[in-house]
């Protein structure tokens, strides 16, 4: 089984980053794992006219061949403004345009981080409301971490288990619900 895991914030010491590497461990040899920076993605803003004139960029060609050949996608994003980060939006949004539609029953496991007292739950709202649109199949379980400014130590493991306790239980149903639908084209 192959998962793309992605975090929506660009920045490298991002909460979200933090987030996602917990659940790649906690994930560890069960799955081959495609660790996407969203920061390689490079596509301008989407702009209608520079699709009809020049087609997709390559950067969202790689995106669409990169969750194509995945089964399932895990995705930790911070909230900005109570919804999707632009940048994530804007890649999602390049990758839906045709040809084809990478997240077409994808399995997706959403997880969100913020200093704040929400953990990103609008944010993973959001997301899951686009990617339904998209036919993806965003899975009931989901993990938000409220306070991600104190969650982490220096090596970046949450200070508390019960965080990769949580984080692990997401990851299962991902797993399982993944295994049970099978290889995807
Ligand atoms: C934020 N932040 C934020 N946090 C939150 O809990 N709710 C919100 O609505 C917003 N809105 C928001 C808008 C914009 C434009 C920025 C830049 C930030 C704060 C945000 O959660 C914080 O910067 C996190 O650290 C971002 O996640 P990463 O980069 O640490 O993964």
């Amino acid at each position: 089984m192959r998962i793309l895991a992605l975090a929506g914030s660009l920045r490298s010491g991002s909460y979200n980053r933090k987030l996602l590497a917990v659940a790649v461990r906690a994930i560890g040899a069960r799955a081959e794992i495609d660790t996407l920076d969203l920061r390689d993605v490079a596509v301008p803003v989407y702009d209608g006219d520079l699709e009809q004139r020049d087609g997709l960029p390559e950067g969202a060609r790689a995106f669409k061949g990169r969750i194509a050949a995945a089964e399932a996608l895990l995705i930790a994003t911070p909230e900005y403004n109570n919804s999707v980060p632009g940048p994530l939006k804007n890649a999602i949004d390049w990758a839906s345009r045709p040809p084809g539609n990478p997240f077409r029953d994808r399995t997706v496991l959403l997880m969100g981080a913020s200093p704040g007292p929400f953990g990103a739950v609008r944010g993973v709202l959001a997301v899951r409301q686009i990617l339904t649109a998209l036919h993806a199949l965003v899975i009931p379980a989901y993990v938000t971490l409220p306070h991600a400014d104190e969650a982490f130590d220096a090596s970046g493991d949450p200070r508390d288990p019960k965080v990769t306790e949580r984080v692990t239980r997401a990851c299962d149903e991902l797993l399982r619900i993944t295994a049970a639908l099978g290889r995807r084209d």
